[in-house]
């Protein structure tokens, strides 16, 4: 659904290339996420994907489309791009005439468009605001305005921005929720987040960029444990992989499991983890209570052995 063949790119031809050597393919319903440090490149990458930016060398397909080919209006049909800044994206004097703009270009009945315009409303908290002009809204308000218009659309792929800046937890976890049945309704997604539990919650699989470059890439768990390329980026991982992490390197027969796939999933998308410990498969509070109390009736019968 999405591919990218040696890409580079650069803002102007004196300019240094700001991504380089890029290629990655992700396919038809998958749900993907990209990180990595503020200025690695992600929202240049981003752009990209809908045509709106074209590579300097290099070939990238979205949905069948070559996009140094293809006009941006028709890409907007099969993809839906939400920008890391609203401010960017909205134009229109109301909360439903935004919502609604994406629809009008791909030539929806009168009656499809007023029932997905109020489905997404109500789904993303809107639907008391429609007649107001967004910037009379808060930021987080005016990047949900902007998701709405993009889901709206139903497109097959969906590229997303950073899109829950701005909105506290529950609001997040509802976007993040919207998001995951779009994809489990066969969407595919690439979204850029800087919140690694986000990341781990709902991506599969994500994509590590360092300096314009994908330095890893792999299930999620897996790249989210190579704790070395992470702090080569200035992430670090999740909480409960941190625990995880430290207890299974205080197993003494515990190996580290997590380096094993180190280079084998950049660029295939396969990872293989080495023989683990009992925190391996650890990804969420629950388990890990489970993990520690099994570890513990270990530990006790070895002791009483
Ligand atoms: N319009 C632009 N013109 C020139 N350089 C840019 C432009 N947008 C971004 N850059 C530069 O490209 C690099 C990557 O930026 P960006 O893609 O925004 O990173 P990220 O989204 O990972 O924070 C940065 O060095 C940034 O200064
Ligand atoms: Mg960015």
């Amino acid at each position: 659904m999405i591919l990218v063949e040696d890409l580079a790119f650069a803002y102007s031809p004196k300019e240094p290339m700001i991504l380089n050597g890029i290629n990655f393919h992700i396919g038809k319903g998958e749900m993907v996420a990209l990180i990595g440090q503020n200025g690695a490149g992600k929202s240049t990458l981003l752009r990209q994907l809908n045509g709106l930016s074209k590579p300097t060398k290099g070939k990238v397909t979205v949905a069948g489309l070559d996009t140094g080919a293809a006009l941006v209006s028709e890409m907007a049909m099969h993809i839906g791009y939400l920008f890391q800044n609203p401010d960017h994206q909205i134009f229109c004097q109301t909360v439903k005439d935004e919502i609604e703009f994406g629809m009008k270009n791909i030539g929806l009945s009168a009656g499809e468009m007023t029932r997905r315009t109020e489905k997404t409303a109500a789904l993303l908290g809107l639907d008391g605001k429609m007649e107001v002009h967004p910037f009379n809204l808060s930021r987080g308000e005016r990047q949900r305005v902007a998701l709405a218009g993009v889901l709206a659309v139903e497109p097959e792929v969906l590229v997303l921005d950073e899109p829950t800046t701005g909105q506290d937890y529950v609001e997040c976890v509802e976007i993040m929720n919207i998001v995951r049945d779009a994809n489990k309704s066969g969407t595919t997604v690439l979204m850029v987040s800087h919140d690694m539990e986000v990341v781990l919650d709902y991506a599969d699989r994500t994509l590590l960029m360092l300096d314009g470059r994908i330095i890893d890439d792999g299930r999620t768990r897996n790249v989210l444990r190579r704790k070395a390329a992470l702090e080569r980026t200035g992430l670090k991982p999740p909480q409960i992989i941190e625990l995880a992490l430290t207890l299974g390197g205080c197993g003494g027969a515990a190996e580290d499991a997590a380096d094993g796939g180190r280079s084998a999933g950049a660029y295939g998308g396969v990872d293989s983890n080495a023989a683990g410990n009992v925190y391996d498969d650890v990804y969420d509070v629950e388990t890990m209570v489970c993990a520690i109390k099994t570890r513990l009736e270990e530990v006790a019968g070895r002791d009483r052995q």
